[in-house]
């Protein structure tokens, strides 16, 4: 892969997109280099005891680093390890959290710190906001896609046998330290599924950087360092501005679901961690874009721009067999966006700008049909 990209792990200038909601702001810090950066970890909440949620991959890659970074802020730092795979984000592994939280005594005032992907930190903020109903955390997200989406937002959550992310809280982080210099060790598959998330915010709320994924994809999948750079920054600031008109999802924040509709009955109906996340949200995006165009919300040139840029970055554009589009209903009817068993859908009405509406059951099977064969 010698592109004469500039390698991820170079050291760049940090940058810092502020999230600011009607109870909380915060900073995301983005570059290379920020887990070895004491800049980075000043200023947190003080707190006698630091614990460090994370998997044995992780742990391995980036622990350490981290460990040394916050060390010198806490009295005491720990780690405890969760499963790795999104078939373990369940109670199990949050009961883990909570024992090793109890059994060493931490108080309402220790600060968790998420080190992983989406995974990690969507289990570590849902034991946070729950932990004696409530302590501050931290994200560091590692993967892609836990840094353009996961960690920012304040969403946590756990899955549920029969619906994904069904079990959660609003709690936000008190910062999210992204360094780019962790994707480094990022499998070649993960990072495409991060992309999946990147090129979400061009459809629902920028054209203009819809564009510019398509012109610098090629830069993205070498790892170059200011192409990886400004893909983070923008998907941030692209999420911290719909966080911050609407935290909760009264209504806006639904956009950022673009694809989910469809991926989560993917990775339901598969069963978790068959699909990666990214990669359901990637196929799900194309069957949403079709969605649209059923609707006559968009042309079919969108749609097809869509999918073209989807299997460019070597995401799946197939959907997969869940037993007919009557299951597919099912399953989406669990989706926490439906109504009174009424599902809504993310559309695109133009390139840039996404709605939530619903659609009838016959155009939904239609799409689905459709979307099993190209
Ligand atoms: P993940 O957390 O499972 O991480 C993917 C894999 O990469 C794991 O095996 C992990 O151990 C490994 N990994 C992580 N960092 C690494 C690194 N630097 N080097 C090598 N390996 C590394 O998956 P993900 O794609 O990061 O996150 C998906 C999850 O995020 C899903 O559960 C999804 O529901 C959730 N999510 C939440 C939100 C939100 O707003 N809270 C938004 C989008 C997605
Ligand atoms: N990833 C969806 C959201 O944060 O709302």
């Amino acid at each position: 892969m010698n592109t004469g990209a500039l390698p991820v792990t170079a050291r760049t200038a940090t940058q810092t997109v502020t999230v600011t909601t009607p109870g909380h702001r915060y900073d995301i810090l983005i570059g290379a280099g920020l887990l070895a950066d004491a800049a980075a970890w000043m200023g947190l909440p003080r707190a006698a005891q630091a614990v460090v949620v994370s998997n044995p991959t992780v742990q391995a890659l980036h622990g350490a680093a981290l460990l040394a970074a916050i060390a010198p802020h806490y009295g005491e730092v720990s780690t405890v390890l969760l499963p790795d795979g999104e078939q373990h984000k369940d109670w199990t592994s949050l009961e883990r959290v909570f024992d090793h939280l109890l059994a060493r005594g931490c108080d309402r005032r220790t600060v968790l710190f998420a080190l992983g992907g989406g995974v990690v930190g969507d289990m570590t903020g849902f034991a946070a906001a729950t932990y004696m109903r409530g302590v501050p955390f931290v994200q560091v997200p590692t993967t892609l896609l836990a840094q353009v989406d996961s960690s920012v937002g304040g969403k946590t959550a756990i899955n549920h046998p029969r619906g994904k992310n069904m079990i959660g809280a609003f709690h936000q982080p008190v910062r999210v330290v992204c360094d780019l210099a962790t994707l480094a060790t990022l499998p070649d598959r993960e990072l495409r599924a991060g992309l999946a998330e990147v090129i979400k915010y061009g459809p629902i709320a920028d054209a203009a950087f819809l564009d510019w994924i398509e012109a610098h994809l090629d830069a993205l999948l070498a790892r170059d360092a200011a192409a990886l750079a400004q893909a983070v920054r923008r998907s941030c600031e692209i999420k911290a501005a719909v966080v911050g008109a609407d935290e909760r999802e009264a209504g806006l924040r639904a956009i950022l679901n673009f694809g989910h509709t469809f991926g989560h009955a993917i990775e339901a109906g598969l069963g978790y961690g068959q699909w990666l996340h990214g990669e359901a949200v990637a196929c799900g995006m194309v069957m949403a874009a079709r969605l649209s165009v059923a609707l006559g919300l968009v042309s079919a040139d969108f749609a097809e721009r869509l999918r073209a840029l989807v299997q460019r970055a070597g995401l799946p554009v197939v959907a997969p067999d869940l037993g007919g589009a009557a299951r597919w209903l099912e399953l989406m009817r669990i989706d926490k966006k439906a109504e009174g068993g009424e599902i809504r859908f993310v559309v695109i009405e133009a390139p840039g700008r996404a709605a939530l509406r619903p659609a009838p059951d016959a155009l939904v099977a239609r799409v689905i049909e459709d979307s099993r064969r190209a």
